[in-house]
């Protein structure tokens, strides 16, 4: 049957670029003459049949923004088989012939549930700031996550050097290290602590003694949420080492902000693949961008646990402290 209306949604934790993905979608649709629906507040948006036709204008001056101008959100109801069902008969009641999902690892599994179960077209779109999701290099928001955090580390590091003190910052990665990885190389941080690596707080006390001795008394230690909290590592250090510490949170400003043109320029290639996929009677799958050239997986195959590589990376944080 040929596609004469997509819906598109955004869903799970917003991410800078979506909005660049979402125009890149619904201008490359219009190109190919089709309607596009966009829905609100992802899977529950069309659970509550929240959802307009987008015109041209629609998508005008949303390059440059951050956040999501279909909102996004969470559902619990469509993560049950009713709700799945539920939200099937909508799409073909509003006359939705396939649907592009903006998202991470959730909405990748919500994807793929309407494309296994009721043969309903669907094609992700990478936008996390996680970078965690498999079938592409980079995620959308991922580029610009990791500068707003370097932006302000840098900043932490004037005070942190002139009052000589320890700073223990939080970035955001429940279960992914990556973002907290690449701005610990970035930031120059002496130690990084991620969930896919067992650190030993004791070591790193000893280090920071050693060093203190020799006279180097300021440092950035990196934690993703998902390794440890800063404020327990910040106390954990102030009694091993007697040492002045103080710990910041970086919390959701990294989600927030303008994308920056690597992310942008991504999410437009990806919103066209997205659209292309679609036209050519792709089903259940994530586009992505691999060694400079659009990947097509499988949705189920993106969702899985990414690894992050620590034998590029991690070392070279020792190496280079
Ligand atoms: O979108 C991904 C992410 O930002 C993770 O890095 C973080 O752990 C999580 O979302 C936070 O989600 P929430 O905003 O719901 O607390």
């Amino acid at each position: 049957m040929a596609i004469k209306r997509i819906g598109i949604l955004t869903a799970g934790g917003d991410a800078p670029g979506m909005n660049a993905a979402i125009r890149s979608s619904v201008r490359y649709a219009f190109y190919n003459k089709l309607e596009v629906m966009g829905i609100y507040r992802g899977f529950e948006g069309i659970l509550n049949g929240e959802m307009a036709l987008l015109n041209h204008g629609s998508v005008s001056n949303i390059i440059n923004r951050g956040g999501t101008v279909l909102k996004t959100g969470r559902c619990e109801e469509f993560k049950t088989e009713e709700g799945q069902k539920r939200a099937f008969d909508i799409l073909k009641q509003n006359k939705i012939d396939a649907l592009i999902t903006i998202g991470g690892d959730g909405t990748y599994r919500g994807a793929h549930a309407l494309s296994s179960k009721f043969n309903f077209p669907c094609i992700g779109v990478p936008g996390t700031i996680d970078n965690d999701v498999c079938g592409t290099d980079f995620t959308i928001g991922s580029d610009t996550a990791i500068n707003t955090a370097l932006e302000a580390i840098d900043k932490i590091r004037d005070t942190a050097s002139s009052l000589e003190r320890i700073f223990v910052i939080e970035v955001m990665g429940r279960t992914s290290g990556y973002i907290a990885l690449q701005v610990a190389i970035g930031c120059g941080a002496e130690e990084v602590l991620i969930p896919e690596q067992k650190f030993d707080i004791g070591a790193m006390c000893h280090d920071i003694v050693k060093g203190n001795l020799r006279g180097k008394i300021s440092w950035i230690i990196v934690t993703a949420e998902g390794a440890a909290k800063a404020a327990d590592i910040a106390k954990a250090i102030t009694a091993e080492t007697d040492l002045e510490t103080r710990e910041v949170v970086l919390g959701h400003v990294q989600r927030g902000g303008a994308p920056t043109s690597n992310d942008r320029i991504l999410a437009a290639r990806l919103g066209v693949a997205a659209v292309e996929a679609l036209l050519k009677g792709e089903s259940d799958k994530a586009v992505g961008v691999v060694c400079d050239n659009i990947n097509l997986v499988g949705l189920e195959a993106a969702y899985q646990i990414r690894p992050i590589g620590l034998d590029k990376l991690y070392h070279l944080i020792k190496i280079l402290t």
